[in-house]
């Protein structure tokens, strides 16, 4: 991005009293907008070889105000038209998203009294507060143990001074259960929770990622003490050498990791970052973590509790030997354990109108399991 060398600025407009006025050039009368919004609508050319596009973001609305109003008072548009930044190179457009002029007009004049403002794009963050408990949650008792001292940060920050937990991370194979901790941590401490996937950052226009870290932090911030929880991580802090950095990834990057630096930070904010492929990560992100908690699959013992849980909420009664299905299931995580094999069997069940679920029953939808397991494993060896 440069600037543009021979710029000629337009003389200001002088201050209008009159809310109208008469276009010459279409004889007709125009208002004057009393409120304009605007969107970022990028670039209309790229330069060849710049492969990181700046950013265009505002983070101060009575500038950006002052700076729109001084480049564009005197024009004239209607919803949908776009507005060029003269002072950039290439152009950035913005375009009109609503204005607020006289009753029956729906194209107006832009003065120095005009009010502009930058709409945000993104979706406003969901505060969540779960109902899920510790005693939900089948073995990782490490994980528990050390969700204990985040607890008591949550409840009292103040007590930490300044030795105050931040960042964690949560590691270990998908459906092992680090969500529903996180989830079951903002619950028992009664504390909302924010949460995100790493892949949701990469938005579709570059520099949304990097305003959705600092709208997740704002937020986070202004209902202290609270948790983010940001899942899939590997999917933006993967390991350079794994990865050609997009500009949008590294803005993410770089964005996150200001955040757990804790640059601004405040009291009562705790990050958790879960992820499957922790060797994956870029070290300068692992190292920003202060504590990993590894999330195993389940032990027989832990399988079998799970599967008795689960069994419990089943709207069919279930009368297979639960420790013969424990046994025969050594890989299966919790989320294996009950989204395909219990509800599985409850689905063939309706299916077949049958009035309970035996031991045969769960034989056929674990082969069945078990093929799938199968072909995924040899998708993967083939297509990586
Ligand atoms: N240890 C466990 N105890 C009880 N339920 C579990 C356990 N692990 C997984 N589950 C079940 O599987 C679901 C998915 O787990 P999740 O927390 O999303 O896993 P992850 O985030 O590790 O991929 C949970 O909502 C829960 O119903
Ligand atoms: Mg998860």
């Amino acid at each position: 991005m440069v600037r543009k060398k021979h710029k000629v600025r337009q003389a200001l407009p002088k201050k209008e009293e009159i809310d109208t006025f008469f276009d010459r050039k279409s004889c007709e009368e125009i208002p004057v907008i009393k409120k304009l919004v605007l969107k970022p609508a990028g670039y209309p050319l790229r330069v060849i070889g710049e492969a990181n596009p700046p950013i265009i973001i505002s983070d101060n609305p009575e500038l950006f105000e002052v700076y729109a109003r001084e480049q564009w008072s005197g024009y004239i548009v209607s919803e949908g038209s776009f507005l060029f930044d003269q002072f950039l190179y290439p152009d950035f457009a913005f375009q009109v998203i609503k204005l607020q002029v006289k009753k029956n007009y729906t194209t107006g004049k832009i003065s120095v009294d005009t009010r502009i403002v930058l709409e945000n794009r993104i979706e406003p963050i969901k505060l969540e507060y779960p109902k899920v408990y510790f005693k939900d949650i089948v073995g990782n008792q490490e994980g528990k143990d050390k969700c204990r001292v985040i607890m008591k940060y949550l409840k009292e920050p103040e007590r930490f001074a300044k030795w105050v937990p931040k960042n964690i991370l949560f590691y270990g194979p998908p459906g092992t259960g680090k969500t529903m901790m996180a989830r079951a941590l903002a619950c028992e401490t009664e504390v909302p929770i924010l949460l995100t996937k790493a892949t949701e950052l990469i938005g579709l226009h570059v520099g949304d990622g990097a305003r959705r870290i600092h709208q997740l932090y704002s937020v986070a911030k202004e209902n202290t003490p609270s948790i983010i929880f940001i899942d899939e991580l590997d999917a933006i802090a993967l390991d350079r050498r794994f990865q050609s950095i997009r500009g949008d990834v590294s803005e993410v990057v770089s964005a996150l990791l200001s955040e757990l630096d804790g640059l601004n930070s405040v009291f009562g904010v705790i990050t958790i970052c879960a992820t499957n492929a922790p060797s994956l990560l870029d070290p300068a992100v692992r190292n920003r973590f202060e504590e990993e908690i590894k999330f195993n699959l389940p032990t027989f013992e832990e399988r079998l509790q799970i599967l008795k849980h689960y069994s419990e909420e089943s709207p069919i009664k279930i009368t297979a030997d639960l420790s013969q299905l424990a046994k025969e299931t050594n890989d299966f995580s919790g989320r294996e354990l009950k989204d395909k094999l219990i509800k599985g069997a409850i689905h063939l069940a309706i299916l077949r109108d049958k009035p309970i679920i035996d031991s045969d029953l769960f034989k056929e939808v674990l082969h069945r399991i078990q093929q799938d397991k199968l072909k995924t494993q040899k998708n993967k060896i083939m297509y990586g």
